[in-house]
């Protein structure tokens, strides 16, 4: 028989593991415990024990999960209360019925961290409201006596009372909560089983002293060629197969991807790009498109009004007794207008622009002032605002794809076919238009189109035929007609990339996404 010949590691793991089960076959032993007896660290230890295990001279067995332990802020709450339950007892034994959160803060004696985490959870269980509809935000409890404890708190307590468990010991009802102690952070989870090495009868036979010592090489070098040690020395057989790094470069952010590909496509179609300011005059936001001036969606819920600047410049004094006429009584367009007294205050107004029809409709003016030849095609593809809670489905500020194609005669059966042609181009192959409504277009018209993949109809947007309101101030007057339409870029990005289901995502750039995302 040839002599059993193991690497160094391996000969000095076989004997500490003999040593330590007194080479009694069927004897286990920890491998940790091993490896340090060994001196070994525990990932070399281990590579030894598979070299051992392919012998035949141990086997490896597992036992166990996961432990959890309760970190310091766990340990913490555990004694003293979860921040959520400290603040509304707080507000309980205090009779507060309502307190300003600033003033909340100062009395509860959390640190700030902690005051915000808490608030959170209250909200989160509704045990207090937050509404900043007075001058300063307040809190207001929606429960008169301390709430009996959540299963949260009882699994703190469990865990405080028990020690590490692992998670097959934690009492069934309370199991569910693991998931939120582990979110927020009070817990640690210690991964990775325990592994165990147990001798085997051939094992407990073989004397490490007997064993040969394994010289393995990498690499043939020329030392070993010239000195003939090669012919003692066993090489490592190459791995074929095993991967390389991962190498990840620099790339294109892939909504700046989406925007390139929306951009050629309306090159391709004959549209010229155009930009307008972020910050806007409510002129250009709303008065010229003929919404007036008391519409609710001026209102500070859906625009940001801005306190520096506060006002803008507004265009030729012209324009503007144009607009202002057509708001008070319809001046020549044939409308009635909206019959109240236009403030040219409140059109100085300054804002970050709510939709992208501010830059199109400033264009406008270009269009006449230049005498350029119809039909005129400018699309723009920008960033609007708009003061919208923040959620996994909501963005304050986005993007808006946009267009409008200046014509004689042009029907709504043109401004059907450039969108259709246009989502086309993206993939789309199904495209419907609805009826919809928007104080600046008649006919307006809702787009949606067909998504296979999740076999669902996307809203995308509006679009419509500008009003004789919103064009006739600039000199476009019958029979030279402006189509129009704005969609959302964030909605073809969210159907691009499924794999994002957080649309924040799409702005907090997880790395990991961006290396994986295809071009
Ligand atoms: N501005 C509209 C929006 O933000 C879209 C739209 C643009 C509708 C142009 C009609 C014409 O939703």
């Amino acid at each position: 028989m040839t002599p059993l010949k193991l690497r160094k590691n391996a000969a000095e793991a076989l004997k500490v593991v003999r040593e330590l089960v007194r080479a009694r076959a069927g004897g286990r032993v920890e491998a940790r415990v091993a490896a340090d007896e060994a001196k070994l660290d525990y990932a070399g230890f281990m590579g030894a024990a598979h070299e051992l295990q392919g012998h035949g001279l141990v086997e490896l067995e597992e036992s166990g999960g996961e432990t959890l332990r309760l970190t310091d802020e766990g340990t913490e709450y555990a004694k003293r209360g979860l921040p959520e339950r400290r603040m509304i007892d707080w507000m309980v034994s205090n009779g507060v019925e309502e307190i300003p959160v600033t003033e909340f803060l100062e009395k509860v004696g959390l640190e700030p961290r902690f005051f915000y985490i808490g608030l959170s959870n209250l909200k989160k269980r509704r045990w207090v409201a937050v509404s900043k509809a007075t001058e300063r935000e307040s809190a207001y409890p929606l429960v008169k006596e301390s709430p009996p404890p959540t299963a949260l708190e009882e699994l703190i307590n469990w865990l405080a009372a028990n020690g590490p468990a692992v998670l097959d010991s934690i009492p069934e009802g309370l199991k569910g909560e693991v998931a939120t102690l582990r979110r927020r952070k009070l817990v640690k989870v210690d991964k990775g089983a325990r592994r165990y090495l147990v001798l085997t009868e051939l094992g407990a036979r073989t004397v490490p002293e007997e064993v040969q010592e394994l010289v393995e090489m990498a690499q043939l070098t020329p030392e070993l060629l010239a000195t003939g040690k090669w012919r003692e020395v066993s090489f490592k057989p190459f791995n074929v197969e095993a991967l390389g790094p991962r190498l990840f470069g620099g790339r294109i952010h892939p909504m700046v991807m989406l925007i390139n590909e929306v951009r050629e496509i309306f090159l391709s179609m004959g549209f010229t790009e155009i930009r307008g300011p972020v910050v806007e005059s409510a002129f250009y936001n709303f008065d010229a498109l003929f919404v007036p001036q008391d519409h609710p969606a001026r209102e500070m819920h859906d625009t940001f009004y801005l306190s520096r600047p506060s006002r803008t410049k507004l265009p030729a004094k012209v324009k503007v007794e144009n607009v202002r006429k057509t708001h008070e009584d319809g001046w020549k367009t044939g409308s009635r207008g909206w019959r109240y007294r236009w403030s040219r205050e409140e059109a100085e107004r300054a804002l970050l622009r709510t939709h992208t029809t501010a830059t199109t409709v400033r264009y406008l003016d270009e269009v006449v002032k230049s005498g350029a030849k119809l039909p005129v095609k400018v699309f723009s593809i920008d960033r609007v605002f708009r003061n919208e809670k923040v959620d996994q489905s909501h963005l304050a500020e986005f993007h808006q794809i946009e267009g409008i194609v200046v014509a004689e005669n042009a029907t709504l059966a043109d401004l059907i076919g450039t969108l259709t042609s246009f989502y086309h181009k993206m993939g789309f192959k199904k495209v419907i238009t609805r009826p919809g409504f928007f104080p600046y277009t008649e006919p307006s018209m809702q787009i949606s189109v067909y998504a296979e993949k999740i076999n669902k109809w996307l809203e995308m947007g509006g679009s419509g035929i500008f009003r004789p309101e919103v064009c006739a101030p600039w000199g476009i007057e019958e029979p030279v007609r402006v189509l129009a339409w704005g969609m959302g870029l964030e909605r073809l990005a969210m159907f691009r990339f499924a794999e994002i289901t957080d649309i924040r995502d799409l702005f907090r750039s997880p790395v990991g996404w961006l290396r994986e995302v295809p071009v």
